[in-house]
This record gives C-alpha cells, structure tokens and sequence, in this order.
C-alpha cells in the first residue's frame, strides 16, 4: 500500500470512527425496491436527480448523465467536469457499449516528465502540480452519451445541476467534514479556497453551499454543448490556469479531446455474462480474468468468508495484478492482449501453478506468457423500466483531484497523470506498478482500474455495479458478482459485506475487521498469506463504495454502499418526494 493510500485510509478511520457500525454479513441494511427503475449513486442528492429524471420520462441513459452532472456538483471529491470517466451501457434491444471519456496525456506531455535529472520521481509531481492535469473528458463523454442514447435534452438533464450550484445546497455532515480536513491543501489555491471555505472560514454542517462559478460553467456547456467547455471561455479560463501554474494543457488539447466508443469486455462466469470496461481501464479484463481462475472451482460449497475460497481469490488476483502491470495500458498506443488474457484457455495456464494449500509468493509470479502476437473515485448505477442500463464510475483520481480550482470556472482539476506509470516498476499513488505499455506519450489514456460492470442474464440486465478505490475497485466489484452468483447474497449483503484485496505487489492482504474470522486468518497464515492488514469497516472507511442496483422479481433493488453516505432511489420515491 503506498503511503499515500494509507494515510488516506488511516484519515478516515481517525475522523470518523464515532459513526461507527458493524457491517457483519448478514445485518446488512435493507437495499430499496421500485418498480420504475432504479439509481444509486454515492451522493443523495444526485441519485435523487437521477431518479427525478427516471420519473419524467427520461431513460437509464438520461438518467446516468444527469446523475453525472449533479455529482459534479454534489460530491465534488470525484463528480467532476474537470476529470475523466467510463460508462457501460445495455440497451434495451440488448446491445452493450462503452464509452471511455478517460483523461489524455497532454500533446507536450512526455514519458520523463515526472522524473529528475538522475531519472528519480520527483515527489508530488504527478499527484500536486498543474503537470498532474489531465486532458479532462467527462463533459465530452457526458454529452456525447445523451446525445447518442437519451431521450431528454441537454437543457433538461442539466438544469437540476445548475440548480443545485446556482442555488446552492445545505452541507451535510459528510461534506462538511471532508472540506474542513482538505484546508490546509486548498490553501495552496487561492481558487480552492474560495469554493471549499466559507469566506475563508471552514464550511459548518447546514450551512448553504453556493457554487456560482461552477454554475456558470455549467449553463455555458447546457447552452453550447461540448463547446461550452472545450472552448471558449471555459477553456481560456482553463488554459489560464495551466500557465500559471506551468501545466501542459493547451488549446490545441481541448479542442481535439474526443470521447471514444468502445466495445465492452465480454466474459461469462456461471452462467452469467460479465459486461465491462475495456483498456483503457484494466478493470474489465481483471474482473473477467479473475473469474475465469476462479469458474472451475465450487465456491459456494467453500463458502463465503472460507479460507479455502479467500485463498482461491488472493491467488486470481495476484496472478490478474501481475499482468495487469506488463501487458495492460492504452489500447491505442499498446498492443494490449485482451482476447488472450480474457480467454478461459489462458486462466487454465495461469492458474496451472495454484497450490490450494500454499500462497504464493508475488515475486515468483511474473507476468504470465501471452501466446505470441484512489481514492477516490465515485460510481453511479442505473435501471429504467424499459431494460435500459447504465454503469458509469468517474474521477479526478485522488480525493480532489489536484486540489486545484480552475479560477473562475469553478470546478476542480484532476491528478490522473499519476495514473501512468511514471518510471518503471516504481508504485503509483495506489501501490501500482507499471511498465511500457503504461508509459506516458502525448495523447494516451493512463490506466484504469475503474471497473463499471453490467452482469446479464438470459440477455437481461441483473445487476449494475462498480466502485471507486484506486487498485481495490477491481477486487471490490470482483466480490460483489461473486457474492451474488456464488454465495446467492441479497443486494444489501453482497454490497455489505466484508471486503479483502490484494494486488500482487505489494504482497500483502488489506482486509476489513470482520473478513476474516480468527480461525480463517490463522489458516491463511499457516498458507504462507503475509501481512495480513485489518482496515476497520465503518462508515467512511473500509475498502470500496459499490453503489449498486439489482433486478429481481419483485421490481428494481437498489443499494448504496453502507459504507459511505450515497443513496439509492426509484422513481417512485422521486415522484412522492417532488409533489
Ligand atoms: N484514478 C483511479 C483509476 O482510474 O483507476
């Protein structure tokens, strides 16, 4: 785990242990029902956006990107204009696509620019500089999306997030909290400062959150479209901000960001398929991956929380993250292998070396042989009542981003460049490595972890779901299906449940309080497991935040991860609550 990841974590942990509660299987709070259709998001308010939408008529597609304009607003550590993000999407018709607004590296970029003169990272370069910035892409993918699939207009879907930045919004405690610990890196910008204080004294639970340059930013884009960011004064305001602070972004970058469409990983586990993100992000390939190690094997009869299934797990991923740092990058700058590392063929082989009574060590597991040829993130699932849906995970990378607000425009800058791999083989902010593939080259997308899934079956949407985390998205919604494919979990428990995670390298297993029971720990031990490290699960901590929505029988379950202060609503609920 980097230092950074674990202080984070330790942060949260700190602040806000008094809200603590168990999250033992099996005492999980109640996931909401509608039969409308379905939005959780890790934000109240904007799932309530969404689902407003849901109940005017809009579809899931509406719906997502309204929710995705209103997190910008809402819950401004990874709702972003000023990042990247990837949406998932089952039509109705039962046709699947990607689409992939990741942030690109800057046409002045270059693969050194992170490193000194005697080839050393520079510490704080990648992550808490205008260098960090990515080319950002979620108001191209946004659009791009609705224009494509919606069925409402650009004005209708945006207005609740000019309303809630015009207007403002009263803070909750959750909100409050997160601005008054962030002050001393605001400080650094004047601009921060001035949206994430209260005229320079920290924001108080129930006071009014106004956000008056950010809303005009937004009325800028709901009038012109993607030119109303890509240009014009949005993005004089932006480049401005870039030359003060010496970032690479120009013009020229804005104006030739473009979100691509692609073709989702595609993978079957069980009798279900596994619809994903494909490269740039990792996540689709990992999660697919992962399972094809693990489809062999009856989980269910090993049990949830069994050593003998936690060891199976550690192993896919150990073997999936040392891949992960060799052959994955951008697709459009890398041959990435994805039909042969998301073959069953290839898991056979890569899972040949599994010892079902010894763990592994990381170092012995190199990347596998391919035949030749934070955290902080927020993920926002949706159904409508037509068989649409949406799963949409976005980021400014870190909490923040680079903590840095675009003067006068209002919105917050991510830190994605630290997403590349700087140097080879040196740790990211989340613990990761990388190599070639990952490099950093004008115009590339860094790697992903962001993982937004739709799980079908008999060609129809089952469950939506995705999580932020940095390196622990992957593994997170990896135990989600797997909680409700193997272990047959309601929605609530196998979003409640326990987590673990592990990445190759480190070698070591973070795992929240009650994943392991003594005995289970002490039989992973006597594997060879090291270092097992126990982050309490409580709200504001644990590992994930898998807001998540689930069809069954009985209508649209929807679930917000306990974890953390999100919510799911139907349109139901939107009608009562706006009448
Ligand atoms: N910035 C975190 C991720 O995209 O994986």
């Amino acid at each position: 785990m980097s230092t950074s990841f674990a202080n984070r974590l330790n942060g949260s942990i700190l602040l806000i242990s008094s809200m603590f509660f168990g999250l033992a299987h099996g005492v999980a709070p109640k996931a909401l029902i509608d039969d409308g259709g379905m939005v959780a998001s890790r934000s109240a308010l904007a799932t309530e956006v969404g689902a407003q939408i849901l109940a005017d008529g809009g579809n899931a597609i509406d719906a997502a990107v309204a929710t995705g304009f209103a997190l910008a607003v809402t819950y401004p550590s990874a709702g972003n204009l000023g990042g990247g993000g990837f949406m998932v999407i089952h039509l109705a018709d039962g046709t699947v696509i990607a689409n992939d607004h990741r942030e690109r590296a800057p046409g002045a970029a270059s693969k050194d620019m992170f490193l000194d003169e005697e080839g050393q990272l520079v510490k704080g370069l990648s992550t808490a500089s205008h260098l960090a910035v990515g080319v950002p892409g979620t108001v191209a993918g946004l659009l791009d999306v609705l224009a494509r699939y919606g069925r409402l207009d650009r004005k209708r879907v945006m207005q609740p997030a000019i309303d809630l930045a015009a207007k403002g919004f009263v803070l909750d405690r959750d909100l409050a909290a997160q601005f008054a610990r962030r002050q001393d890196v605001f400080a650094k910008h004047p601009a921060s400062v001035a949206v994430f204080t209260n005229e320079g004294a920290p924001y108080r639970m129930g006071e009014l959150f106004v956000q008056t340059d950010l809303a005009n930013t937004l009325r800028r884009i709901q009038k012109h479209g993607k030119a109303g960011f890509y240009e014009g004064e949005t993005a004089d305001l932006l480049v401005a901000e870039m030359q003060r602070g010496g970032g690479l972004i120009s013009h020229q970058d804005l104006l030739g960001y473009q979100s691509s469409w692609r073709e989702p990983i595609r993978g079957t586990y069980r009798g279900h398929e596994i619809v994903s993100m494909p490269p740039p992000s990792s996540g689709g390939i990992l999660l697919v991956q992962m399972l094809n190690m693990l489809e062999p094997y009856d989980i269910a009869s090993m049990g949830y929380g069994s050593a003998q299934s936690i060891h199976l797990m550690i192993e896919a991923e150990r073997r999936a993250y040392a891949d992960r740092a060799e052959h994955l990058g951008d697709a459009d700058f890398y041959p990435v292998p994805i039909k042969e590392l998301i073959s069953k063929e290839y898991a056979t082989k890569r899972f040949a070396n599994f010892d079902a009574k010894r763990a592994s060590i990381s170092a012995d597991i190199g990347a596998g042989e391919i035949p030749a040829e934070s955290l902080e993130t927020t993920h926002a699932s949706v159904m409508d009542k037509d068989g649409n849906a949406v799963a949409y995970t976005t980021t400014l990378n870190l909490s923040y981003g680079a903590k840095m607000v675009v003067a006068g425009a209002g919105f917050l800058l991510n830190n994605e460049m630290d997403d590349f791999s700087a140097k080879e083989n040196s740790p990211n902010a989340f613990g990761l490595i990388g190599r070639k593939a990952n490099a950093i080259e004008p115009g590339k997308r860094m790697l992903s972890s962001m993982t937004p899934t739709i799980v079908r079956k008999d060609g129809k949407p089952l469950l939506v779901t995705g999580s932020p985390g940095g390196s622990t998205i992957i593994t997170t919604t990896l135990q989600v299906v797997m909680n409700v494919i193997d272990h047959g979990m309601s929605l609530s428990d196998a979003v409640s449940s326990p987590r673990f995670h592990h990445q190759w390298q480190p070698d070591r297993v973070m795992h929240e309080t009650y994943a392991f029971s003594p005995d289970t720990q002490a039989l992973l031990e006597s594997m060879g497991h090291k270092q097992l490290i126990a982050i309490p699960a409580f709200y504001g901590g644990g590992i994930g935040d898998a807001n998540s929505v689930m069809h069954i029988d009985q209508g649209f379950q929807g679930m917000a991860d306990p974890r953390n202060a999100g919510a799911a609503m139907g349109p139901g609920r939107a009608q009562r609550s706006a009448q």
